[in-house]
């Protein structure tokens, strides 16, 4: 059996600090935010290349609080991308707020730049691309069109811990950028978090009020605000883990370039890592028109795999109100019905990535030779 991620090895390689991180809190009794918490906040904030950091519960709650900080209201418009986790949309209505979407590129699955400024209107007021898999968006021109006409740009990175765009982190470039904490995450906590960090001390100062029911002081409620913080458990465990963090990156990145390098020259569409990025392959998806039957092949050989995601989002029941219909998108839509995400995890081994795409290149008819002969264990 290959599983699509493994947690429980990943806790078992650090199991006496992270129990010891556990009963640390235990003994403390700081249970919500705390010492843990805001030690780990200063620390991934540095690890983004920013400054100051503000935990919540989940990474949901880092993209609602910023659209808030950011000053989105009801019937302001927020651009973001139709091919992504459903929280990205559902926060901007959270607050109100409609989603302008912008189709993806095909290649990168993040926005396609070319086609934003089109849907800036007079309601617009942020941005909010989507770091897909743990590459980031391509945001030196987003940032500049959001200079040039007045927009706050958030950048939803809660898959792209880690992440670099043009030499610099996810954390580093745009106006607040939202991590989320989710235990299959790059850096997951055992139970929810997010996290949204920020160079801005307003920001900061108003996410920090926002998430702790709009207090400024006990009792002081100067804001509507509400239940987001961040327990101390996971503050304390989220800390043992970010010392980790770039050793398991690497190792994903590695397993990445093994999987390249065994499809290499077949017809299985690969990942495209952009020259600018350092993807960090929070997920590894292909392409395949036999997506369904292909899925339940590798699973009867024992091989889990995923869908991110199957629906895009202006697709969905549940946004429907937003009146946009198929068609309107044609690469979010196109991918939604092609990408199988294969197994990807930092202690996937090579020998499992010959397995799996072993398996693969039967189901596209090529010959597994390509797969051993590209093997380097
Ligand atoms: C792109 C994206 N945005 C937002 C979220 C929401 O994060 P959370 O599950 O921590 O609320 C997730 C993860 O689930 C995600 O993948």
């Amino acid at each position: 059996m290959i599983p699509f991620v493994d947690l429980k090895s990943q806790y078992l390689s650090i199991k006496p600090e992270v129990d010891a991180a556990i009963m640390g809190i235990l003994e403390t009794c700081q249970f919500t935010l705390g010492s843990e918490v805001a030690a780990f906040e200063k620390e991934f904030a540095a690890y983004s290349g920013s400054t100051i950091g503000v935990a919540v519960n989940t990474g949901t709650s880092a993209l609602h609080l910023s659209l808030l900080a950011a000053g989105v209201q009801r019937g302001d418009e927020v651009i973001t991308v139709p091919f992504t986790f459903v929280a990205t949309v559902s926060a901007i209505d959270y607050v109100g707020a409609r989603a302008v979407f912008v189709d993806i590129d095909p290649q990168t699955y993040t926005m396609d730049v070319a086609q934003l400024e089109a849907a800036i209107t007079d309601k617009t007021k942020a941005i909010v691309p989507v770091s897909l898999y743990g590459q980031p968006a391509d945001m030196d021109p987003i940032m500049e069109i959001a200079r040039r006409r007045g927009l706050v740009v958030i950048e939803d990175a809660c898959q792209a811990h880690g992440a670099e765009y043009k030499g610099r982190r996810s954390g580093s470039i745009a106006d607040m950028t939202c991590f989320s904490f989710y235990p299959g995450k790059n850096l997951g906590a055992y139970g929810e978090g997010g996290m949204v960090v920020t160079g801005n001390a307003e920001y900061a100062r108003t996410l920090r009020m926002l998430r702790d029911w709009g207090a400024e002081k006990k009792y002081h409620h100067v804001l509507k605000g509400y239940n987001y913080r961040m327990e101390g458990i996971q503050g304390a465990v989220l800390r043992v883990k970010l010392r980790y963090l770039e050793g398991w990156t690497d190792a994903r990145r590695t397993a990445a370039a093994h999987y390249d390098r065994l499809f290499a020259g077949s017809s299985v569409v690969t990942p495209k890592a952009m020259s600018y990025a350092r993807h960090v392959y929070h997920i590894y998806a292909i392409r395949t028109q036999n997506r369904q039957a292909w899925q339940e092949a590798l699973l009867a050989q024992g091989i889990q795999t995923g869908i991110h995601y199957p629906t895009p989002v202006h697709l969905l029941p549940a946004f429907a109100d937003l009146g946009y219909h198929a068609g309107q998108f044609p690469h979010a839509e196109k991918a939604a019905n092609e990408v199988l995400s294969l197994p990807m995890f930092p202690e996937l081994t090579a020998a499992q990535c010959e397995e799996v795409a072993r398996a693969v290149l039967n189901l596209a008819g090529e010959t597994p030779r390509a797969a051993s002969a590209a093997s380097v264990s």
